[in-house]
């Protein structure tokens, strides 16, 4: 499969794109995580760069070799990524948020490795909540006009839980991945259906990462102030 020449919209502009999945320690050895490859985000980081982008790529995780011409932040947790995202941010024109940030970490951190005690059942794991990054970036752009874009997974009520969500985050677009057997995680092609706050709905036929990112960079290069 051969792809034209990119269009260079997106010269001049600064994006910040997260990936991968965060992990949450539960002591030096054990942690938290999520199943995302970091896929979809770092083919959002290439087709962005070759779109004439400068890309800083928040990267969570992933077991993926650096895009060339972008700027990889690597991150372990949900904390870390925030105070990655929100400093990138700041200069950004956009925002992509394709990172699976888990909702919760630990309340307790062991420093030395959690033992089996002799005939105890094991504690429970205590959690709290980790900061919503998606949620922050929408209601505080860095700058006015700023594009913020999430990404979520819905088994079920695919289009009413998609509307719902980017409500409450305050995004100007939400892509929106049914999952299910087989599909997202870890694969090479991706479906899905892109919210937009005015209304709009465009849907991606089941393709190549690639061409989600491209039509992800479609819809925020027509939002951008010229
Ligand atoms: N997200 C985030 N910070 C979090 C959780 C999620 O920035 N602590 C972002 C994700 O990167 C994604 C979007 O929010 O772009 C939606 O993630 P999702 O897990 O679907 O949303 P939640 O609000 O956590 O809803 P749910 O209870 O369905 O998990
Ligand atoms: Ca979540």
């Amino acid at each position: 499969l051969t792809r034209g020449p990119a269009p260079a919209d997106l010269a001049g502009r600064h994006v910040v794109i997260s990936a991968g999945g965060t992990r949450e320690p539960l002591d030096p050895v054990r942690f938290l995580g999520n199943r995302s490859s970091g896929k979809q985000g770092y083919a959002l980081a290439r087709t962005a760069a070759a779109r004439g982008a400068r890309v800083t790529l928040v990267s969570a995780n992933a077991a993926l070799p650096d895009p060339a011409g972008v700027d990889v932040v690597r991150v372990g947790t949900a904390v870390e990524l925030r105070e990655a995202v929100v400093a990138a941010a700041r200069d950004a024109d956009a925002v992509v948020m394709s990172a699976a940030v888990a909702d919760f970490r630990p309340a307790v951190y062991a420093e030395g490795k959690i033992k089996k005690k002799d005939g105890q059942e094991p504690e429970p794991v205590a959690l709290v909540r980790n900061p919503d990054v998606l949620a922050e970036i929408s209601a505080g752009r860095a700058r006015p006009g700023q594009v913020v874009v999430g990404f979520a997974a819905e088994t079920h009520d695919v289009v009413a839980n998609g509307r719902a969500k980017l409500k409450r985050k305050g995004c100007d677009l939400l892509v929106v991945n049914q999952v299910g057997e087989n599909l997202t995680f870890g694969s090479e092609e991706n479906e899905a259906l892109v919210l937009g706050a005015d209304g709009s709905e465009t849907p991606v036929p089941r393709g190549p990462k690639e061409d989600l990112a491209d039509t992800v960079w479609d819809l925020v290069a027509g939002r951008l102030a010229p």
